[in-house]
């Protein structure tokens, strides 16, 4: 285990015993995520590439004998929330962390599983509002800690699925499934290229002098789900418009023949031209073209910023940052759902030093601090330790 997975579960695990007066009986780890491109595409049945981070959220967790799940989480000063598993949860809307934890085990009974009652522990080292997949990484480890608890063996395909089906069914983000897939079936040095509609999965080999940094904009994401969910509807509407099933089956002669209003025609043109990107940055990424990458890195930047209008100023000039500092081997793009969080750039593993030291000097986070640059090599999926 390295020192950061260590130290995280050291803080689980203490969480865990002086709540509850003994060790667990296993920990389970689920990771965080950055997406390198294919934004707003996975619910339009198309291509993302993301890869699994270091940060992740673990969860303790023993069997208790009633009918009770009592959950304790160390980031909110030990914070708890009991609940019974008959009949099935229900939102709590006082303790918003805890609705992830009740969305994940309605989603598991949903879906046939028996579950037994149990004292669970959480806690996680995601940067807060970056956008790197938190509840995502919150939903996969309850789901994996409480299905090797109870000896239920499953796929992380169908895992993945049922952790999607909390956030959609019970917290109300409509979102795709590329987070809770990732977070489920990552695996170290690669990316993973994801066909959302068949759930065919193909690992991108990261050459390892290739350097993935994450930059965290400090505008944190505030309330999104509105503006997500609306991206959604337009999205949908496009689909519907053309007479066809997803974005994924219309091209832009479609597109320009359904003659819709300006709006809805963006957001399609930016689904449409998205999917394209990505398998061929999937192809670059295999290849080690970083020139190529980042043409088509930048390339979704702009989309998104003009035609899906999900990203803010500050991310903007950070982009144009990164991508100055880095030059034409490689690029940079807002990663996530929008509305704040990180970027992520690609480059040659010799020039981090360098952009570093330019983006500390260049970019100021709304709190005039330098901004929280991580480096990431891709690590493994959710696993119990
Ligand atoms: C959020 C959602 C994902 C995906 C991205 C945008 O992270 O959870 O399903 O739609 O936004 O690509």
């Amino acid at each position: 285990m390295n020192a950061q997975d260590q130290a995280l579960f050291d803080r689980v695990t203490a969480s865990f015993a002086e709540q509850f007066g003994h060790a667990p009986d296993l920990v389970v780890r689920a990771p965080g995520r950055v997406n390198l491109i294919g934004e707003h595409t996975d619910y339009n049945d198309g291509f993302v590439l993301p890869c699994a981070i270091g940060p992740a959220n673990m969860v303790a967790i023993s069997k208790r004998d009633d009918d009770m799940i009592e959950v304790v989480a160390a980031d909110f000063e030990n914070a708890r929330d009991s609940f019974a598993l008959t009949p099935r949860p229900e939102r709590n809307l006082s303790q918003p962390w805890a609705d992830y934890v009740r969305g994940m085990l309605s989603a598991l009974q949903k879906a046939g599983c028996t579950l037994s009652s149990a004292k669970i522990a959480i806690a996680g080292n995601l940067p807060k509002g970056a956008g790197l997949s938190s509840s995502a990484a919150l939903t996969v480890a309850v789901g994996k800690a409480n299905l090797a608890l109870n000896g239920i063996d499953m796929d992380n395909i169908r895992l993945a699925q049922i952790a999607q089906r909390a956030e959609c069914d019970f917290v109300g983000t409509q979102c795709g499934i590329m987070d809770q897939l990732i977070s489920a079936q990552g695996k170290a040095d690669h990316a993973l290229l994801i066909d959302c509609r068949s759930l065919e999965l193909t690992d991108v080999r990261i050459s390892d002098d290739i350097a993935i940094m994450i930059v965290h904009s400090g505008v944190t994401r505030g309330l999104v789900d509105g503006p997500y969910n609306a991206r959604r509807r337009q999205t949908a509407a496009a689909a519907a418009a053309m007479g066809v099933t997803a974005l994924r089956d219309a091209n832009l002669d479609m597109l320009a023949a359904a003659r819709l209003d300006a709006v809805t025609t963006a957001r399609a043109r930016h689904v449409i031209t998205e999917n394209q990107r990505t398998l061929d940055a999937a192809d670059a990424l295999a290849k080690s073209d970083l020139a190529a990458l980042g043409k088509l890195m930048a390339q979704s930047h702009v989309s998104m910023r003009d035609d899906f209008e999900i990203t803010v100023p500050a991310i903007d000039d950070l982009v144009a940052q990164l991508q100055d500092a880095i030059g034409n081997q490689g690029g940079a793009r807002m990663t996530g759902g929008g509305f704040g969080g990180a970027c992520v750039a690609i480059m040659p593993r010799s020039r981090v030093a360098d952009v570093q030291a330019a983006i500390e000097t260049t970019y100021k986070t709304p709190n005039g601090n330098a901004p929280l640059i991580i480096f990431e090599r891709p690590g493994p999926g959710a696993a119990i330790l």
